[in-house]
Order: C-alpha cells, then sequence, then structure tokens
C-alpha cells in the first residue's frame, strides 16, 4: 500500500547532507539500496541521484507503526524519512560521502513498493549489459550511469553559458528535411500527404547553418540531434547529438580559437581538467606520416618509419614487390618487445590482416643483437643492419612491418601502433592530448564510385594557394578543414566554407556533379548565396564522445540515457517495431516479401 506525499515536503538530496547538517531535523526521500535488521535495530541505506545515506530505526525514536513499516523495507521500495541527523555511531564509512552521519528515524512513509528487481542497482554492476539495456529505467538508477548523465548535462550548461557569453545565438532546424550532405545514409520518414515522397531526418544542420549565415545571424549554435544510418562502433550511434555552430565574417583562426576556447572551459568547469591553450597543431600530412591516423593518439610515440628507400633493393619479394606496384614500406618499433611470444606475435599478424594487409613481416632484435625474423633469411646481413639502423632498432626490440599501398600500410600501422600501447598498458586515461589536425585533403578518390568523393563534404573550402591545381591534381588539393582531437579520438571536425559561386561550381565540377544534380541536391543553398552571402566557417562536436573522454569510458551507450545496441535497435522499447496495416496504407507504402 503506497502512502501519499500530503503535508510532507523533501528538505534535501540524501547525498547532501553532511557533518555540517548534524542536528537538524530533515526530511529524505528515495529508493532503498539495502535493509538491515537487527532485532530492536534496522538499518536502511537510502540512495538518490546525490548519493546514499544510512538511516536508523529504533521503536523508541519512531514508535511502533513506523518501525512496523521500516521491517516491510525491500530493496527498490521508494520511503520518505523524516529525523535528525546525528553524528555516526557506527564505523565512519570513508567510502561515503555522508559516511560521518546517519539519520535517526522519527517517522517513515512508503511511497512505493517494489518487486525484486531483476538485477541488482549497484556501481560497477557485473550484470551483462543487455539486461541492464532491456530494463534501462533500473539502469539508469546506477550512481555511475547518474553520474554520467549529470556530467552530460553540466556540460552542455557549460556549453550554452560560454557561446552565450561569446554573442551565438540558439536556433533549432528543422528535423523533417530533404537529404543533407554528410555522405552516411539517410534515415527516410514517408510523407502521408505527398504520395511517393520521404523526409530524410538530418545527419547535421549543415545547410541549414549555411543559411543562416546567410541571414545575417553571424555566429549560431544548436546542441543539434543528428541521424546517421551507418554501422554502429564503441563510438558511434545511430542518433547523437552535436555542439553545432557557425561564424560569419570569419576564417580558419576565428573557429579554432572559440572553439578551444569552448572545450577547455567546458573541461575545467565540470571536471576540474586544465587544457593548455593554444592546442597544438599538425597538418594532416604529419599526421598521417608520423602516426598512420588522421586522429593521432600522442599519448605515446611508437611513430611510423618509412623504409622503402632502404629495402628498395633488397631480396625480400613482399617488400619490394610493393614497391614496385607503387606501394610503401613502413614500420613501427616496438621498444624492449623482442622477446615477445611467437603466439602474440602470430595474433598482431591476424590483426594487421582484418585491415586487409596480406601479411606483417617481424624482426625483432634479440638482446645478444642477434635476430629472429620471418623475413631475415631473404636479406644479406648488411641489408638487415641498414633496415634495423633506418628503424633506430637496438638490441631488444620488435619491428614490426607492412608493405603496400601507403594508405593501406597507414591504416594498419596507425591501428597497430594504438593496439600494442593499448595491450601494454601505455595508454594513461588521465593524460589528455588535444591537437588540431588540419589541412585534410579535400578529396578522397572512392573506388566504389570511381570519382572523387569530398572528405568533408563539398562546400568546404580549399586552401586558396591550391585552387590553382583543383582541376589539374586534385588529389593534392587540400582544405580548409580541421578536426579537433584527443588521444586517438576525433572528437570534432568543421571547415570554411565556399561562398564564391565560381568556386562552388569548380568544386561541383570536380566532384562530378552536373549543375543539375548539384541543384537537385542542393538548389536552395546555391540560390540564398546568390542574394548575397558572407564568408563563413564553423564546425560540430560530437557531445556524446566529448562525454565520454571527461566521464572515461569507451562505451558510447554509457553517456546516453536511451541508446540503441550495435545492430540500431532498443532492447527496452523494442524499436523498430512493425505498423499495422492501416498505417502503411495511409502513408502508400508496401512491404516487400
Ligand atoms: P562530422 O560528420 O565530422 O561533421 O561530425 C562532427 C562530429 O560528430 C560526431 N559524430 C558522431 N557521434 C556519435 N555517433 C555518430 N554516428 C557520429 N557521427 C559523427 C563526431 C564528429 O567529429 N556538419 C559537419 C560539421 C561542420 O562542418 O560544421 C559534421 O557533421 O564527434
Ligand atoms: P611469405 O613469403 O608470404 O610467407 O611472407 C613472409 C613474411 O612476410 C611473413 O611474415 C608475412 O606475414 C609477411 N608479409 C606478407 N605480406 C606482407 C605485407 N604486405 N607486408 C608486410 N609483411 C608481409
Amino acid at each position: 500500500m503506497a502512502e501519499s506525499m500530503k503535508g510532507l515536503r523533501r528538505t534535501h538530496r540524501c547525498g547532501e547532507l553532511s557533518a555540517a547538517n548534524i542536528g537538524e531535523q530533515v526530511t529524505v526521500m528515495g529508493w532503498v539500496q539495502k535493509q538491515r535488521n537487527k532485532g530492536g535495530i534496522i538499518f536502511v541505506d537510502l540512495r538518490d541521484r546525490a548519493g546514499i545515506l544510512q538511516v536508523i530505526f529504533e521503536e523508541a525514536d519512531c514508535g511502533a507503526e513506523h518501525f512496523a513499516k521500516a521491517e516491510r523495507l525491500r530493496s527498490e521500495f521508494v520511503a520518505a524519512v523524516t529525523g535528525r541527523v546525528e553524528k555516526r555511531a557506527g564505523a565512519v564509512n570513508a567510502n561515503l560521502a555522508t559516511g560521518e552521519i546517519e539519520i535517526r528515524a522519527e517517522s517513515l512513509r512508503i511511497l512505493s513498493e517494489a518487486e525484486t528487481p531483476p538485477f541488482p542497482v549497484e556501481e560497477n554492476s557485473r550484470t551483462k549489459e543487455e539486461l541492464r539495456l532491456k530494463y534501462r529505467y533500473l539502469d539508469l538508477r546506477r550512481p555511475d550511469l547518474q553520474r554520467n548523465l549529470m556530467l552530460r548535462s553540466r556540460m552542455t550548461a557549460a556549453v550554452h553559458a560560454f557561446l552565450e557569453e561569446e554573442g551565438f545565438l540558439e536556433v533549432e532546424t528543422p528535423i523533417l528535411n530533404k537529404s543533407t550532405p554528410e555522405g552516411a545514409r539517410d534515415y527516410l520518414v514517408p510523407s502521408r500527404i505527398h504520395q511517393g515522397c520521404f523526409y530524410a531526418l538530418p545527419q547535421s544542420p549543415q545547410i541549414f547553418k549555411q543559411l543562416l549565415m546567410c541571414s545575417g545571424y553571424d555566429r549560431y549554435f544548436q546542441i543539434a540531434r543528428c541521424f546517421r544510418d551507418e554501422d554502429l562502433r564503441a563510438d558511434r550511434q545511430p542518433e547523437f547529438t552535436q555542439i553545432d555552430l557557425e561564424m560569419s565574417f570569419v576564417d580558419q583562426e576565428d573557429v579554432l580559437d572559440v572553439t578551444e576556447r569552448m572545450v577547455a572551459k567546458v573541461c575545467k568547469e565540470t571536471v576540474g581538467l586544465e587544457v593548455p591553450l593554444p592546442l597544438k597543431r599538425m597538418t594532416w600530412d604529419e599526421a598521417m606520416n608520423r602516426f598512420g591516423s588522421d586522429k593521432p593518439d600522442t599519448r605515446f610515440s611508437m611513430e611510423l618509419t618509412d623504409v622503402s628507400e632502404t629495402v628498395k633493393g633488397c631480396g625480400f619479394g613482399v617488400f619490394t614487390g610493393a614497391l614496385e606496384a607503387g606501394g610503401s614500406v613502413r614500420g613501427i618499433n616496438v621498444k624492449g618487445q623482442a622477446e615477445m611470444p611467437r603466439k602474440k606475435i602470430d595474433a598482431l599478424v591476424e590483426f594487421a590482416k582484418g585491415y586487409g594487409v596480406k601479411g606483417l613481416a617481424y624482426l625483432a632484435v634479440l638482446p645478444d643483437g642477434s635476430y629472429k625474423s620471418s623475413f631475415a633469411k631473404f636479406m644479406t646481413e648488411e641489408e638487415l643492419k641498414e633496415l634495423v639502423a633506418a628503424m633506430a632498432g637496438e638490441p631488444g626490440d620488435l619491428l614490426l612491418f607492412a608493405a603496400d599501398k601507403l594508405k593501406l600500410v597507414w591504416s594498419v600501422l596507425g591501428a597497430l601502433r594504438v593496439e600494442l600501447a593499448r595491450q601494454l598498458g601505455m595508454l594513461d586515461p588521465n593524460q589528455y592530448n588535444f591537437l588540431w589536425v588540419t589541412e585534410f585533403p579535400q578529396f578522397e578518390w572512392s573506388d566504389e564510385e570511381e570519382r572523387y568523393v569530398a572528405m568533408h563534404h563539398p562546400f568546404t573550402m580549399p586552401m586558396e594557394e591550391d585552387l590553382e591545381i583543383l582541376e589539374s591534381d586534385p588529389g593534392k588539393v587540400r582544405a580548409k578543414a580541421y578536426d579537433i582531437v584527443v588521444n586517438g579520438m576525433e572528437l570534432g571536425g568543421g571547415s570554411v566554407r565556399i561562398f564564391q559561386d565560381d568556386i562552388q561550381e569548380r568544386m561541383f565540377q570536380a566532384l562530378g556533379f552536373t549543375k543539375e544534380q548539384a541543384h537537385e541536391q542542393f538548389g536552395f543553398l546555391i540560390d540564398a548565396f546568390k542574394y548575397g552571402v558572407p564568408p563563413h566557417a564553423g564546425l560540430a562536436i560530437g557531445l556524446e564522445r566529448f562525454v565520454m573522454l571527461l566521464a572515461q569510458t569507451d562505451n558510447i551507450r554509457d553517456v546516453i540515457a536511451f541508446p540503441k545496441i550495435k545492430d540500431a535497435s532498443c532492447l527496452m522499447s523494442e524499436a523498430p517495431g512493425t505498423v499495422d496495416a492501416k498505417q502503411l496504407e495511409e502513408l502508400h507504402l508496401q512491404v516487400a516479401e
């Protein structure tokens, strides 16, 4: 039987009380974490989003009726307790913020009873994630998830405050749209009124924020929900949130400056993390050549070395074959790991093959100076010596090499160095290496479409000094595009936009759009630019990734209240679901068998 709230008012959250409140009469409300009946005395741990508080019931203080109610309390019952704050009689619990105090109960109301939950509501749950996601409303009671969502809320509040201060306006943009240019698959919504037509959910507010610049809104931001139908990974969800911004009358420097000050401020105000400014910068070329990645984790070195020149004339066919085919041979030096067991090396080779190379060649420089290697037999002593020297190899080092097309070599070794650092415990979770990666290539060759595609999107401005090779050597054109990267994760990205129609036209041409196709897709933006467009630039930060970083979790679901799983379904609501025939009919849809 549930009691009412009549005449009752909460004075504090459980976790807000401390020794400073000793002697006060308080009323707290929350969920029963645990009840222990020791005969004449009952201990109850009461939990709310602020923390856990110990309550003591003795008949002498609360009377027989309330004591009897306390005897009935079970885990997850919802209760209200009025009583006096006292210094804890028993041992002080240093694990609890409220560990020095307890409440001596004078009255109790049971506001709601609870069935035995399918898993215990506790910090660091060992319950399988599937079960927790099915009962997400219970999972969300756990202190770790509550902390993450409270952090997320503080972070968006800090973003709002900062951007407001900097003169940004928050403007909402539509969710029901035509297709946007981010390049993932769209989520579509069928139109009832327009038979055969579909809205696309926004992959980002990109076009609208550029239109807002045309309309004079100068500095825009939005905590924007975005939708992308792509394969999910640990840091990707089908719907996610961007801190999206756009600015007029600016160049790249202005965007980087505002963004890094915003990131630093949010880090400082929410978790006390100092981010030294200005952030380091690295061109895309440098990032790829040194780290094999456009989102380098710079917390450790193990950088890539190009040994193509060194092995050019050697006897190992895998290396020379790759070079003759126009590829590259590069390696990493895993310091001190020469004696890594064969089994572990084999696992690394398999890991590398997962990225599409045919193999991974290794050379261990043993402490006595001799070699253990998968390819030493194909090389002369002199060639090996040169190779080891090129890699700055010393006795005790393990050298790993990939030979293939440069793009593949980068991606394999880039992933391998991070995997090795993880295995070897070289990743310090308390170190935050933020940096800007700049000068991204404008285009990326798509084997699938047999044409150049925009690496960022078709409105990204090429670097002025590369405009003259836009037609003659598109692969070499660099863009005024930038990513903010931290510890091997792409936190956000953006670009300076094209605002001159002649450049935009050349861009569409380079991307293989006819005028008609461009107009079909982005007509209203192109039209808007005819009526006076300011130079503008912007960027978007992935909010979930930002929260993951400060919450120190590598699972994006830990920072979203109601996330989807890998197959884009929700285990709790069971979305997506089928709909009835009438709805389909109204939408002029038929489901193919
Ligand atoms: P971009 O596509 O790089 O740029 O996205 C910006 C940031 O959004 C985050 N993000 C995601 N987070 C979770 N799940 C996903 N599926 C997902 N996809 C992207 C990333 C990424 O860095 N309109 C441009 C920005 C601009 O040019 O202003 C854009 O959307 O953290
Ligand atoms: P094989 O002669 O094919 O047995 O290869 C000899 C060694 O070269 C093995 O250790 C392979 O894993 C390695 N290897 C094969 N292909 C490549 C490649 N593309 N890059 C680097 N090493 C490779």
